[in-house]
């Protein structure tokens, strides 16, 4: 019963988001944007729910939902990592990291843990190629990273996760501030390898 509540509260949010930008079909992005922050990630149903409204093609909302790498179409996990594969991480071994992540967390056939920790994606160039390879966890810059960082990574974000379970009232930026993310992991260096 509340959960179908929780989607008609969701659908109701969907249709106020759509209304404010008149269904203009120029103002997808802004729509999707807004339409993941209410329902957390953009299913199918939520697409084509969107295109329906917007008087567009599932495949047209779909092509720019696939195209940008900030849509998520499957649930999150708290902690979103996306290793930027793009050249000048790549050429730094940013696809070991990927795949260090990945096995480290037992993650085959999802992008986010069973427990809803972590979700691990690859992303293209976030505009940091002078700290490659560089990483986002939700909205924290990590670079300069090797994959010893890996492991030390994961073991920051799961300690501040259990630090918030011990205590629920505990605000983020005071979780952040009692578990700041170890000195190393990012630095304002300029890399020789910086580039696209
Ligand atoms: S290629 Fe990774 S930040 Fe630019």
């Amino acid at each position: 019963m509340r959960e179908r509540e929780d989607l008609e509260e969701k659908y109701a949010a969907l249709d106020r988001i759509i209304q404010r930008y008149h269904s203009d079909k120029g103002q997808l992005i802004r729509v999707l944007q807004e339409a993941q922050e209410v329902i957390g990630y953009l299913p199918e149903e939520v697409q084509t729910y969107i295109a329906g409204k917007m008087d567009m093609s599932v495949s047209e909302v779909n092509g720019v939902v696939t195209f940008y790498s900030l849509f998520a179409t499957e649930p999150q996990g708290r902690f979103s990592i996306n290793v930027c594969t793009g050249t000048a991480c790549y050429v730094q071994g940013a696809q070991n990291l990927l795949e260090d992540f990945k096995r480290n967390l037992n993650l085959t056939d999802h992008n986010t843990t069973a427990d809803g920790l972590f979700t691990v994606k690859s992303t293209r160039c976030i505009g940091a190629c002078g700290l490659a390879p560089v990483l986002t966890v939700n909205d924290e810059v990590h670079g300069k990273l090797t994959r010893k960082d890996v492991a030390k990574l994961l073991r920051t974000y799961k300690r501040q996760a259990d630090t918030v379970k011990e205590c629920p009232q505990l605000k983020k930026a005071e979780v952040k501030e009692i578990d700041r993310v170890p000195a190393g992991f990012g630095t304002n260096q300029e890399h020789p390898a910086a580039g696209h």
